[in-house]
């Protein structure tokens, strides 16, 4: 079957290059640096570390195929894409699904990326160097997060700033940013990985990362690697989808997935290992800490650099980058909904989902330190942030991905998925491994890993 170019005759990306700088720019992110290094933290350190790579490969890089082929084959935004295959159905919900998800992502997101844009400041301005101990640098974040007019004031700089990139259509140009500023990520995560692993007592740190003892492993920590490697590669919300549909038919959509999945995975991997073992030396944090984890250890590391405020400010401009290019995607899918399959204009929608979002950001905000409420709701037991990063960061991906997965190995004709996906590709010999994979290993292990955790909570409660 011919691909068309969509009803509104759709852009196609230049080049290769044009889709893999896109969708690494919204893989590589704030799950990356912050949420990767404090969920292995949580969930045993080295074990994790290792279940998350088995589930990238097997799991998440099969995902990534489907989710890009079926956005090449149809051109549509997600709830288009099911649609245009199978009109009239109930599948179209998967990408409605897909859409709430993005949006309610967007308003913490925004927050902790923030916090990256207040010690930008912090750092420009010598906070870390002139702290007299790295073991200040807790009481530093405590107080961050803790000042609520900041916060918000900084969340809603970084709001404004992605609505703008996305109504103004600049992407092109920030994308191709990208082709410098995330070289020079990982130039800066290599050099905090150097100092981390030549600190005194850094070996602590490194068997924990990288020493696996399997022995606490339990269904938790594959639901959390699970969840990780969907919101790391921006999968299970239909933003693969969206790019995949603006990528040309020529090009190899197996490499190009397969690139940005390695890209991702080793940025998080260094930053895992730029932490780790400098937490260990630094007084009074815990690998368990939870979300302020990045964000209490890495000025202790640029504390202890030559020209630290420097490279500080130079790293928490890269992390806020590539923040914005993971928000755009967020923000898109929305707004692709909202303008194709609703009307609306590019402008309103970005601007509503964007006050919305903002708004359903607040609680979030306030709940890592202004609220004592909020940080620590009744029933869960948990804050409103990771709350609602469980809820939807992890749970809504895993189902979102489990849909996609039913979808496209079942419901979708097999030629048709196969075309999606390997058409210009230069190993078709793995179309069946691919198939195999989306057909049975995938959807069987996300809902074996869903239905336990269910039973689970069910039984608690
Ligand atoms: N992948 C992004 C990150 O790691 C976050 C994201 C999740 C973006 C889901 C789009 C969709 O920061």
């Amino acid at each position: 079957m011919q691909l068309d170019s969509g009803e509104r005759g759709r852009e196609i990306w230049g080049s290769r290059l044009g889709f893999v700088l896109a969708a690494a720019g919204s893989a590589i992110g704030l799950g990356n640096v912050w949420r990767f290094p404090y969920l292995a933290g949580q969930n045993g350190g080295a074990a994790f570390v290792f279940i998350y790579l088995a589930i990238v490969l097997l799991i998440g890089l099969p995902v990534m195929m489907a989710e890009v082929g079926l956005g090449r084959f149809t051109r549509r935004n997600p709830v288009g894409a099911f649609a245009k295959i199978v009109p009239q159905s109930g599948w179209r919900m998967v990408g409605v699904l897909g859409v709430i998800t993005g949006f309610a992502i967007l308003s913490y997101y925004s927050v902790v990326a923030g916090w990256t844009l207040r010690y930008l400041v912090k750092a420009a301005t010598g906070a870390f160097t002139s702290l007299t101990d790295p073991g200040q640098t807790g009481a530093l974040f405590e107080q961050t997060v803790g000042d609520i007019q900041t916060v918000l004031t900084f969340h809603a700089l970084f709001m404004v700033l992605t609505v703008a990139v996305v109504i103004g259509g600049v992407r092109q140009g920030i994308e191709r940013w990208t082709l410098i500023l995330m070289p020079a990520l990982f130039l800066l995560l290599l050099l905090l990985v150097l100092r981390s692993v030549t600190l005194e007592g850094a070996s602590k740190g490194i068997a924990f990362y990288l020493n696996p003892d399997f022995s606490e492993v339990t269904g938790a920590t594959f639901l959390a690697a699970l969840g990780q490697a969907f919101f790391s590669l921006s999968l299970g919300m239909g933003a693969m989808i969206t790019y995949g549909s603006y990528l040309s038919e020529r090009e190899d959509a197996v490499i190009a997935t397969a690139s940005v999945s390695l890209f991702d995975t080793l940025a998080a991997f260094l930053a895992g290992l730029a932490i780790f073992p400098a937490l260990f030396t630094v007084e009074g944090a815990e690998p368990t800490q939870g979300a302020g984890l990045a964000f209490v250890v890495l000025p202790a590391i640029f504390h202890r650099i030559p020209f630290g405020g420097l490279f500080g400010t130079v790293f928490f401009v890269l992390l806020a980058v590539a923040a914005l290019t993971s928000a755009i995607s967020l923000l898109e899918v929305c707004v692709a909904y909202l303008t194709d399959e609703k009307g609306w204009t590019r402008k309103m929608a970005c601007c509503l989902v964007g006050v919305v979002s903002f708004v359903l950001g607040i609680p979030a905000a306030l709940s890592t330190g202004a609220s004592t409420f909020l940080s620590r709701l009744p029933l869960v037991h948990m804050g409103f942030l990771d709350l609602m990063d469980t809820i939807f960061g992890n749970v809504a991906l895993t189902l979102g991905a489990l849909l996609l997965c039913l979808f496209v190995g079942w419901r979708w004709l097999p030629e048709d998925a196969l075309t999606g996906t390997m058409e210009g590709s230069a190993y078709p010999r793995l179309a069946h491994v691919w198939l195999f994979l989306i057909r049975y290993l995938c959807p069987l292990a996300i809902g074996a890993i869903l239905l336990q955790t269910l039973i689970k909570l069910l039984l608690s409660g």
